[in-house]
């Protein structure tokens, strides 16, 4: 069956590549980008690669999150239902620490963002068959500063990167819980991928980037994975390919995740 899929953070890294995979299939794709000229590119990248015209593309610079707001309008105006989510999108190193509401951009963009995103656009998943969400966690987690979390206190980048993916895994399993139409999966897709942020990170890298595209091509569609829900699939073990394991202990401490999710609504409740 094919599927109306929205992958953010799609015009590079393991993310685009996911997108040319399943466009290969005959999906359809949204693509996500922050840069027009870069996402037309990518666009018209997917179509030629994968001989499939069912390819478009949304604009939104996920670190301002009035532009999430405005993406997720858009998105539900010109969008029948999605079937697959990807909240890929990410950031790790960067020149700048804050985003212009004064959030450190590591939590902006790798967890208010999918978390406002992902609100908004649950109708729409809702309309979707057996619908899927799959939010790109990592090997590093670290517990949540809700200072740092709330811009109130700076932390190295190093630790509001992991931070901010800890939050994300505690957020998909705290969601699956309450919404048991859809499935949802945080995925360490692999660590140091070869991609744009391993590289501007650590100048090198351990696997292909195409490990990653290929685990998030697997979780979006493959029917191995229907149905499953509130799990860590960590590609950084098995023999093949990845499975399921666990991630940081807070991520099952239902009483830190209630905590965290207070804070962040109180946090993004003017948007
Ligand atoms: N690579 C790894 O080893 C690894 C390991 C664990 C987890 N991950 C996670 O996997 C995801 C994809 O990472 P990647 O390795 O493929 O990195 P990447 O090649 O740097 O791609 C990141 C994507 O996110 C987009 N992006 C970054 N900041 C954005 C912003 N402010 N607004 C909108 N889009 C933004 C980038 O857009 P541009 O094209 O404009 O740059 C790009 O499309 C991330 O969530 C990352 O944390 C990666």
């Amino acid at each position: 069956m094919k599927k109306n899929i929205l992958i953010t953070g799609s015009t590079d890294g393991i993310g685009k590549l996911a997108a040319i995979k399943l466009a290969k299939e005959g999906h359809t794709i949204y693509l996500h980008g922050r840069n027009a000229e870069k996402l037309d590119k990518v666009i018209a990248e997917v179509k030629k690669l994968s001989n499939n015209e069912n390819v478009k593309g949304f604009i939104a610079d996920l670190s301002d999150l009035d532009a999430v707001k405005k993406m997720s309008e858009q998105v539900n105006s010109e969008v029948a239902k999605l079937d697959v989510l990807i909240n890929n999108a990410g950031v790790f190193k960067s020149p700048n620490i804050q985003t212009k509401a004064g959030f450190d951009l590591r939590f902006a963009v790798n967890y208010f963002a999918p978390y406002l995103m992902t609100k908004r656009l649950l109708p729409l998943l809702k309309k979707g068959t057996a619908p899927r969400i799959i939010n790109l966690s990592s090997a590093a987690q670290a517990p949540v500063s809700f200072e740092a979390l709330a811009g109130k206190a700076q932390i190295p980048m190093q630790a509001s990167y992991a931070q901010s993916k800890l939050a994300i895994t505690m957020w998909s399993f705290y969601m699956a819980k309450r919404e048991p139409e859809v499935s949802i999966i945080a995925v360490n897709p692999g660590s140091l991928l070869d991609t744009n942020m391993v590289r501007e990170a650590y100048g090198k890298s351990w696997s292909t980037a195409d490990k990653g595209g290929n685990i998030l091509y697997d979780l979006a569609v493959s029917e191995e994975y229907e149905g499953v829900t509130g799990k860590y699939f960590d590609n950084d073990k098995g023999e093949k390919k990845g499975i399921f394991g666990d991630a940081h202990q807070l991520a099952y401490d239902e009483t830190v995740i209630e905590k965290m999710i207070a804070e962040t609504d109180l946090i993004l409740n003017k948007w």
